[in-house]
């Protein structure tokens, strides 16, 4: 009873996480660098950004409380970083990029937009979808594999 009630609610909050990662990466960006305006481009960003760190962040601590008790509940822990834990391990992997790009995001978006940076919106626009990307395939691998794995892949 514990363990299907614990993946639904893992899912729903990767659900709700992922989605965003995918919506702000296929609609967002592409919208925001077909603005004219370097200022309208980067509060466009930044209001958007802060909205979306929040359910992130609340996301990522519902998906890593129900994760790690789901680990514990199964036993699965005992299969980290081996192939038959391959679902698990790579969640884990994602979550903890995710923690850190979270926790530091202050300072990266001042290290991004401050200073010299400032002048080549374009650019930054840029590099920040192809980063966003990434961490979308990775966070797709991650869903894929889990399902895969967790109804009979390994
Ligand atoms: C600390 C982080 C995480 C831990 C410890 C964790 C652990 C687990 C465990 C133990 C299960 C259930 C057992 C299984 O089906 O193998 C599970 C299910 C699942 N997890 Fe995670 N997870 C974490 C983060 C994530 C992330 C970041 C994603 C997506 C990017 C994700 C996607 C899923 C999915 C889709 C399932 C359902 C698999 C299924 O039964 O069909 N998890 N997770």
């Amino acid at each position: 009873m514990l363990v299907p009630v614990l993946i639904a609610v893992h899912v729903l909050g990767v659900v709700i996480w992922i989605g965003g990662v995918a919506f702000v990466t296929m609609i967002v960006f592409p919208m925001i660098m077909r603005m004219e305006d370097s200022f309208e481009k980067v509060l466009f960003f930044q209001g958007m950004e802060h909205r979306f760190a929040r359910i992130a962040k609340s996301s990522v601590a519902v998906v890593g409380l129900t994760g790690g008790w789901l680990l514990y509940a199964t036993g699965e822990w005992l299969y980290l970083f081996s192939m038959k834990g391959i679902g698990p391990t790579l969640m884990v992997l994602v979550w903890t990029f995710y923690l850190f790009v979270l926790l530091f995001e202050g300072k990266i978006f001042r290290v991004i937009f401050g200073g010299r940076a400032a002048q080549d919106t374009g650019k930054i626009f840029s590099l920040l979808s192809r980063f966003h990307w990434v961490v979308l395939a990775l966070s797709l691998l991650a869903v894929g594999v889990g399902v895969w794995a967790g109804h009979g892949g390994v």
